[in-house]
């Protein structure tokens, strides 16, 4: 692999990446099944699906004091478990995906938590997402894609703004918080009153 998530993360979700990158569109799916992804061939999709550990999902929700009012973005948003987690917290919450596959899935167990009225997902490109309207921006990428992005979220991002990253810091934008969960890290930002 060219690019890789860094070397605490696990094992196990390495091999899930291995398995996405490797055996011809196949990843784990929520439920641990393998599940073909039509559009694993999506030249769009930058970063293989992985899950966020439920548990992490729920601690960074909570570090970040998601309540309602709030909107969240999850991006590229898979299975829709943050997306989910935020809702039950009360916020509007929006993920963006590509993978139709995980779409589809991530859609149904919004349904199936009776949180459609809150929480939605959008076919969208994670890199052309408009994050003005954002209180919290969520996201678990390979390091260069959440670098990409740094511009795209202070640029955009209103100041008190919180961000919310599994696995990877925003290289020189030092993060206000991090914290290990099982043996996984996340990163936490408030974005500041003036242009960095
Ligand atoms: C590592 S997974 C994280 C899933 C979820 N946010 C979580 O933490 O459990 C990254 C997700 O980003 C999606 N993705 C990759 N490139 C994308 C793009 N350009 N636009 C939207 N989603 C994208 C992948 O399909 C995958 O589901």
């Amino acid at each position: 692999m060219a690019r890789k998530f860094p070397t605490h993360t696990t094992l196990a979700c390495m091999l899930v990446f291995a398995v996405a990158l490797f055996s011809a569109g196949f990843h784990s799916s929520a439920a641990g099944a393998p599940t073909q992804h039509k559009d694993s061939a999506n030249s769009k999709i930058v970063v293989p699906y992985a899950p966020t550990p439920q548990r992490l999902v729920d601690r960074m929700i909570e570090f970040a004091a998601v309540k309602k009012g709030d909107v969240v973005y999850d991006l590229g948003s898979g299975d829709g478990r943050i997306v989910i987690a935020a809702a039950k917290a009360g916020a509007r919450a929006i993920g963006f995906e590509l993978d139709r596959q995980l779409i589809k899935e991530s859609r149904a167990n919004i349904a199936k938590a009776g949180l459609g009225e809150l929480a939605e997902i959008r076919e969208q490109d994670l890199f052309t997402v408009d994050l003005s309207a954002a209180s919290v921006v969520t996201m678990y990428l390979f390091p260069d894609v959440v670098l990409k992005l740094k511009p795209r979220l202070l640029q955009q991002l209103k100041p008190g703004a919180r961000i919310v990253i599994h696995d990877n810091d925003l290289g020189d934008w030092k993060p206000d918080h991090k914290e290990w969960v099982d043996g996984r890290m996340f990163f936490f930002w408030t974005v500041p009153a003036k242009p960095r």
